[in-house]
């Protein structure tokens, strides 16, 4: 007999206040489908090696597809619904996921602007996404408190809804599928498990203290004890404590510096980072500061040969657009890899992820 996924205790049985105290780690046997599959994504720590490595799998076929391939992956996921709940800006992550839901073959509604829904009208941000709880069989969601989403995906599992949530970014703590397609990335240009190539250097550049995109890709790169993780930015943002306690916890080799161009040399790959002002004031000191952390193009000159350079985008003056013709920037790659690795996310999180049942017609 198999045993059952490893839930250390139903969800039921716990309270917010129990749950809220868990760790990432902790809360992750949680936020599963009975099938032992996510179900509410909101960390990047939910990630394992097995997962990803399943995961780039399957955006890769998808990625592949041919015609024939296409129309069967439209018809998997056609009677499930999704709900995007964005009440932040969003360009890639928004388009991505909607035309990934949709080439599944699912309906997808959206809300963008809260004035438009009943919290205009008073309604709680909780009320709103347990409507869409009750409506559609995904929510996917974007804003800018990072509670919200944990509140929502306990209530969710509390009451033994099927619903799932995909965190498309909460706050300044964590963006995980933005990990995820920078990290499909890199594994199709790297080998990142193989210790015979030694060490392997990931410089992550910028506003580190207030990117969640910096702190997703982070924690899911701790997941490769080879790679050497290198926090490049002026001291007021460095990154966090909290990350760098973890790292420390995982046995993950780090370090923090604003020394860019005698890094620069030594990555094999460069993650740049937009000053995140949105999230609180900038001194004109920082800002002067940062304008030193653009990866121009006599920067990109000293990288290695066959160094990557990753970027969440937007982009700002960190990265100017000449860069874009080096063939070192995958930033563009990136974002067309972000669509496959969303499919990739749907189809496992609604358990239709077995590639040998994909190729052979047989879901
Ligand atoms: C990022 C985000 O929203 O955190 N963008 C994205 O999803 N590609 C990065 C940013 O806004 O700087």
């Amino acid at each position: 007999m198999t045993p059952a996924p490893a839930t250390p205790k139903a969800l039921r049985d716990l309270n917010w206040s129990d749950f809220s105290a868990l760790s990432p780690r902790e809360k992750s046997g949680y936020l599963l489908t009975r099938e032992g599959n996510l179900q509410c994504l909101i960390y990047s720590q939910q990630f394992d090696r097995p997962l990803l490595d399943h995961l780039c799998g399957l955006a890769e076929y998808a990625r592949e597809a041919g015609e024939s391939d296409l129309a069967y992956l439209k018809t998997l996921l056609a009677t499930r619904s999704g709900a995007l709940y964005f009440t932040q800006p969003s360009t890639r992550t928004f388009t991505s996921f909607s035309l990934a839901a949709r080439a599944l073959g699912m309906m997808c509604e959206e809300i963008r602007d809260p004035e438009m829904s009943s919290v205009y009208k008073g309604e709680s941000e909780i009320d709103t996404l347990l409507t869409l709880a009750e409506l559609a069989d995904a929510v996917i969601m974007r804003q800018g408190d990072h509670s919200l989403i944990n509140r929502f995906a306990f209530e969710v599992m509390h009451r033994g809804y099927d619903t799932r949530i995909l965190n498309g970014g909460s706050g300044s703590e964590q963006h995980p599928t933005q990990a995820l397609l920078e990290l499909y990335t890199l594994v199709s240009h790297f080998d990142l498990v193989n210790t015979k190539g030694g060490s392997f250097s990931v410089g992550i550049v910028g506003d580190l203290k207030r990117s969640r995109t910096a702190r997703s890709l982070s924690y899911l790169l701790a997941l490769y004890p080879r790679i050497r993780q290198i926090f490049v930015a002026p001291e007021e943002l460095q990154m966090g404590d909290d990350l760098t306690e973890y790292l420390d916890e995982t046995g993950i080799a780090y370090e923090r510096t604003d020394a860019m161009d005698d890094t620069l040399p030594m990555l094999d790959a460069v993650y740049m980072m937009r000053m995140q002002d949105e999230y609180g004031t900038t001194s004109e000191e920082t800002r002067r500061k940062y304008d030193d952390f653009r990866l121009t193009t006599e920067r990109v000159a000293r990288l290695k040969p066959d160094a990557c350079i990753l970027h969440p985008l937007p982009r700002r003056a960190e990265l100017p657009i000449e860069v874009d013709a080096d063939p070192r920037a995958r930033y563009w790659e990136a974002v067309n890899r972000g669509k496959f690795v969303r499919i990739a996310l749907l189809l496992h999180m609604f358990g239709k992820d077995d590639l040998e049942k994909i190729r052979a017609r047989a879901y």
